[in-house]
């Protein structure tokens, strides 16, 4: 009996790999152009992470020297900019620590209601317009606690931390009846400034979530040039070898 076409299709769809990101369809995503080959991006992300994020966040499933070797950086140049997260004793953390934070899980709750989640693989699980969008989208929201809501993220339990960058937004219905955030109170970046700032720190977050993607994309190069040779030898060998059938 042959297969159906219907059955065929079946497995095909069964085979093709799902993507599994929890985004709201209600809200439109900007598509993030980052680019994790793209070195001095990863760089400032990094900066902007350790920064602004790591005060309450985690990011435990990857060691400051491994980022350092990754992100162009050496062990000294790690130490002195990306570890502010101090030990017991009060000395800063080794290069060899994975980068946990100080705060507690329960002081988290009890400050902010959720504790904030570790964000190791957040770009997987929320994808990385996700990311681009939620940055981009904090506003002034009286009716929360912080003062703020995030258009994609609805009761989002994180205040702005970039809200010096940023400056502060609002919510407000243009003339044709959509709803757009408006920066009312400046930060010390423009627009088009803080959009890039956001561009690098989602590209840094899109790293820590598979960091062996930089050399994979730099092995596939050479994937690609030994097939391209191998090609011209599998041909010119063809030629040599039916020459003389014809
Ligand atoms: C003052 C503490 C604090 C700081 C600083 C902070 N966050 Fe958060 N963040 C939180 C809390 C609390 C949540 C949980 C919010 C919730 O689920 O309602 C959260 C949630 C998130 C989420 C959503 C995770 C998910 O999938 O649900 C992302 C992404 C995120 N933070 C990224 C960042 C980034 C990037 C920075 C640095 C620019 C940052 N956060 C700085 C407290 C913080």
């Amino acid at each position: 009996m042959k297969p159906s076409i219907a059955l065929i299709a079946m497995v095909f769809v069964a085979l093709m790999p799902v993507s599994l990101q929890a985004a709201d369809p209600s809200v439109s995503l900007d598509r993030a152009p980052v680019d994790v080959t793209d070195q001095a991006s990863l760089q400032r992300g990094a900066q902007l992470f350790f920064n602004y994020c790591v005060g309450c966040h985690s990011a435990e499933y990857m060691r400051y020297n491994r980022l350092g070797r990754d992100l162009g950086l050496t062990e000294n140049q790690v130490a002195q900019s990306l570890i502010f997260t101090t030990d017991e004793q009060g000395e800063p953390v080794g290069v060899g620590s994975l980068i946990t934070n100080a705060m507690t899980p329960v002081y988290a709750e009890e400050a902010f209601g959720v504790a904030p989640p570790d964000l190791t693989l957040v770009s997987r699980v929320r994808g990385k317009d996700w990311l681009y969008t939620f940055l981009r989208s904090f506003y002034l929201d009286d009716s929360r606690p912080l003062g703020v809501n995030n258009a994609v993220y609805e009761n989002v339990g994180m205040p702005n931390p970039l809200w010096e960058l940023q400056g502060w937004q609002e919510k407000q219905v243009d003339a044709d009846g959509e709803t757009r955030l408006q920066v009312i109170e400046a930060g010390s970046m423009s627009g088009p400034e803080y959009d890039r700032a956001i561009r690098d720190l989602v590209t840094f977050l899109v790293y820590l979530g598979e960091p062996m993607q930089i050399e994979r994309q730099r092995l596939g190069m050479y994937v690609l040039g030994f097939l391209l040779v191998f090609l011209v030898l599998a041909y010119l060998l063809k030629k040599e070898y039916w020459k003389d059938v014809h």
